[in-house]
């Protein structure tokens, strides 16, 4: 390690900025909301600077000056940000002198100190540093760790902190009062908090301490029913992959793509509970049972499933069970399959020319039996996203056409939507059966109904192909 790390506390002490440019406002912004009375200095401010100190926030002052030696004595910390070598070189000899702590903007070889990029979750602020080596690797390291860390985990730290004398006092063994604060931070209390229920994490927090108090341990687990997504794990919330990462176990369906269980905490057990359309792997009942047998050996349950949880993804059963045993759950959505499949075939499914409303349906009846309310279906300037609805293509068509909807309607299918091996297939309601059988698609398939098919001529695949990573998937596509 090349430089110590420490937290400097500059609270009412002088920190100077030399600079009149984005990087003096940024650090002079860094200065301020550490509590710092924040003197800037430059002849010819920038925009930026400008604006910082037209807002006149308490601690900032400017003059419109160099600085000269005087202005250093006394100083916590100086920083050059003025891009001029001669000016630098000055100030860094004041510094020097006058034995204050000096960085010197993007010349390592001239600092003192480094300064990190940080993610500021006050109190909790992470600091990257790669020694100047290569700000950019610091840079795409924050961005990361700004995904993992909720953007309330500040005022979680705060909340947990008002319990610290009552632990300490409630549990004397150390590593047990560790164990309990892991628990508290990384588990349902952190979370109850993070969803914004204080008053149940605080009953959660003195049931917990109850238990450990007594020598039991935490009274159960809890269930994260987390969506998915259609296939592309670049469509997870940031939810989702904090969740992901932080299960003992999860149960994973068909549809959740082998990429995206990677993203799963390495040593976090996996359950196979997926469906494929006549053929179960597990019944719903069985799935349900199994969520709040584990959830109550204590585990924190990754319940995964493709697209949204809440659109024909059974999530509501599922939960009924946990709600009626009192077992926490949290419900995280995902992007669902109709959305995914047409932003990545290129086909908006509302457009002010073709559909002023958009229907999800699902055509999974028996032995080919539709239960739909036609009515509604018919509805002009509307387009209808059929889910599960592959295998009874035929007997959608004809109800169509008992309807009298012309058999020009348009139509596309998108299999495995978003995903590397998405294929797309546009036609109308009188082809779509034989070129659909033709192309042999196959489950997960997604019917869009509608006039708005047709811009896909003009919407994909080129423009997606310049920024989506999955171009290759639409180039793939059979139109
Ligand atoms: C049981 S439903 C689950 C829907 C899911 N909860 C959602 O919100 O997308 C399964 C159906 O969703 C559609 N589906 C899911 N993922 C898909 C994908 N990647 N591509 C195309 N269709 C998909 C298919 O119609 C499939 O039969």
């Amino acid at each position: 390690m090349e430089y110590l790390p420490i937290f400097l506390d500059v609270r009412d002490h002088l920190v100077l900025v030399d600079g009149g440019g984005t990087a003096a406002a940024r650090r002079a912004e860094r200065a301020l909301s550490a509590g710092a009375r924040v003197l800037v200095l430059d002849p010819a401010p920038g925009d930026e600077l400008q604006r910082l100190t037209a807002e006149a926030p308490s601690g900032l002052s400017f003059e419109a000056r160099l600085p000269g030696r005087d202005d250093v004595v006394g100083a916590r910390v100086v920083y050059g940000a003025s891009d001029d070598a001669a000016r630098e070189a000055r100030l860094l000899g004041w510094a020097r002198d006058c034995k204050v702590l000096c960085d010197i903007s993007d010349a390592t070889d001239r600092c003192d100190f480094i300064t990190p990029s940080i993610v500021d979750r006050s109190p909790v602020v992470v600091a990257i540093s790669t020694g100047g080596a290569a700000p950019v690797v610091a840079r795409t390291l924050r961005a990361r760790i700004e995904t993992m860390l909720s953007p309330a985990y500040g005022q979680l730290t705060a909340f947990v902190s008002r319990f610290r004398d009552r632990i300490a006092a409630g549990i004397g063994d150390a590593r047990t009062r560790r164990h309990f604060w892991d628990r508290m931070i990384d588990g349902p209390v952190g979370d109850l908090y993070l969803s914004g229920n204080e008053a149940g994490a605080i009953a959660r927090f003195e049931a917990d301490l109850a238990c450990t108090r007594a020598g039991k341990e935490a009274p159960m687990g809890e269930v994260y029913l987390v969506g998915a997504g259609p296939g592309d794990p670049d469509l997870l919330t940031f939810r989702a992959l904090r969740l992901m990462q932080r299960a003992d176990v999860v149960l994973y369906d068909r549809l959740v793509d082998p990429e995206m269980l990677s993203l799963v905490r390495r040593d976090a057990e996996r359950i196979y509970v997926g469906k494929l359309p006549k053929e179960h792997t597990m019944e719903q009942g069985d799935i349900s049972a199994l969520l709040v047998k584990l959830a109550l050996q204590g585990k924190r349950v990754l319940r995964l499933k493709g697209g949204d949880p809440f659109i024909f993804g059974r999530g509501g059963e599922e939960i009924e069970q946990l709600a009626a045993r009192g077992i926490p759950f949290r419900v995280v959505p995902g992007i669902t399959a109709a959305a995914g499949c047409a932003a990545y075939a290129g086909i908006p499914l509302t457009h002010r020319d073709h559909a002023q409303s958009c229907l999800f349906v699902t055509a999974h009846g028996r032995d080919g039996v539709l239960e739909l309310d036609w009515e509604v279906l018919i509805r002009p300037a509307q387009t209808v996203a059929v889910y599960m609805g592959l295998q009874n293509l035929p007997a959608l068509v004809e109800g169509f056409a008992r309807r009298g909807i012309s058999m020009q309607a348009d139509v596309a299918l998108v299999e495995n939507g978003t995903r590397a091996d998405q294929r797309v297939l546009t036609g109308t309601l009188g082809d779509i059966v034989d070129q659909a059988r033709a192309a042999g698609f196959k489950s997960p398939t997604m019917i869009i109904i509608g006039s708005v098919v047709q811009l896909r001529a003009r919407l994909a695949p080129g423009n997606a192909a310049k920024d989506i990573p999955h171009s290759l998937s639409i180039s793939a596509t059979q139109d």
